[in-house]
């Protein structure tokens, strides 16, 4: 057996009618930038999330940059995130001169550990930005408490949930601003690069419309600075079809990850935990195993790929070796980033496929 690990070609397949007429209509109207398709798929993501603005961007790195230049941040200020995530959370916040700082995370949902936020926040915090890892949102109404106390602001780095919930609300549409992105092997992927900045603040969204097409106020007038960051009218053609069929796929997910949950019953491996209040959209099924490269190489020569998001934590890697963090500073990130393991994952995964995964593992 040979096992797909995204199956981006079937999904394709699976739409192809749609998407190659949606693509056409915009290659026939050649309006490639700022088309009719980027407000039709903004109202559809501010219907399908319940957040009064979605304002789409070029990618999920820039949908952080958005937020913050939006926020203010400023070289200097600090804001607190996990170690365990993809560069780009923190990449963003140094990006612009201020400062990750970092918290490790609860051992059960790999997301920032709420407990350990307050004792971070100094006078220079500005900002709390949790991941939502593998699709599911950390805990929300923990960390909007400390913000509120200490008069932080709340970015959620929604990259890898679109869709999912806290307390009943998507991410999109919690804290200050959230974000997300359409990486084709996000959940809700386009055909390059895309992403989203979400908010319910007029003047935030007001001034992420702005920052996004440089700053500019009217044509050729510029009131800030700010970037080149538009999602192409063709990737927002895209999304506008396949986000009608999300639901499904996001069910579709759902009975995959319950699937591989019983399948894989009384290994010795550690479950993914989704937490009573939230739903993840299952964007990885990242199982805990002592022996990683050994049960990788294994699956790999049965045709089972693997992938490790993400093996080193963000305090360790060299781009950060300015922030002076050593080993042993995030003992449960360290750990899980040596033992996690993502399996196949989409919405197409077949039950021979999770039996036979099961069986090898
Ligand atoms: C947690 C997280 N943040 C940000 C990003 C950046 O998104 P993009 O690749 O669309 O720039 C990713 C993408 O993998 C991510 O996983």
């Amino acid at each position: 057996m040979k096992i797909d690990f995204a199956n981006l070609k079937y999904q394709y397949k699976l739409y192809k009618d749609e998407i190659d007429s949606a693509i056409h209509a915009v290659l026939d109207k050649s309006n490639y930038i700022m088309g009719e398709e980027v407000k039709e798929l903004e109202e559809n993501l501010q219907e399908f999330t319940g957040a009064k603005h979605a304002i789409t961007c070029s990618s999920g790195t820039d949908a952080l940059l958005l937020a913050m230049m939006a926020l203010d941040i400023k070289p200097g200020d600090e804001i607190i995130t996990t170690p365990f995530t993809f560069i780009a959370t923190a990449e963003t916040i140094a990006f612009l001169g201020a400062v990750p700082v970092f918290v490790d995370i609860d051992e059960k949902t790999y997301n920032i550990d709420p407990a350990k936020i307050e004792e971070k926040i100094t006078p220079k915090t500005k900002a709390i930005m949790p991941v939502s890892l593998y699709g599911q949102p950390a805990d929300i109404e923990s960390i909007q408490t400390i913000a509120t106390k200490h008069n932080l602001k709340l970015i959620i780095d929604g990259a890898q949930s679109f869709g999912s919930t806290f307390n009943g609300k998507t991410d999109s549409n919690l804290g200050d601003i959230s974000t997300t992105s359409f990486f084709p092997a996000k959940p809700l992927g386009c055909f390059g690069d895309g992403g989203a900045v979400f908010t319910n603040d007029d003047a935030l969204a007001q001034m992420m419309k702005s920052l996004r097409v440089h700053g500019q106020s009217k044509r050729y007038h510029h009131k800030y600075i700010g970037m080149g960051g538009r999602m192409d009218t063709l990737q927002c053609a895209i999304v506008n079809v396949k986000l009608k069929h999300y639901k499904k796929d996001l069910a579709l997910r759902q009975e995959v990850a319950k699937k591989y949950t019983e399948a894989l019953q009384g290994k010795e491996l550690v479950l993914p935990t989704v937490d009573e209040k939230a739903t993840s959209v299952w964007a990885q099924y990242s199982v805990r195993v002592k022996n990683r490269d050994e049960v990788q190489a294994q699956l790999k020569e049965q045709g089972i790929p693997t992938a490790v998001h993400y093996p080193m934590p963000l305090h360790l890697q060299e781009a950060f070796e300015y922030l002076n963090y050593a080993k042993g500073d995030f003992p449960i990130s360290e750990r899980v980033s040596d033992e996690i393991m993502s399996l196949p994952m989409n919405p197409y995964v077949i039950d021979i496929e999770i039996e036979y995964i099961s069986e090898k593992m």
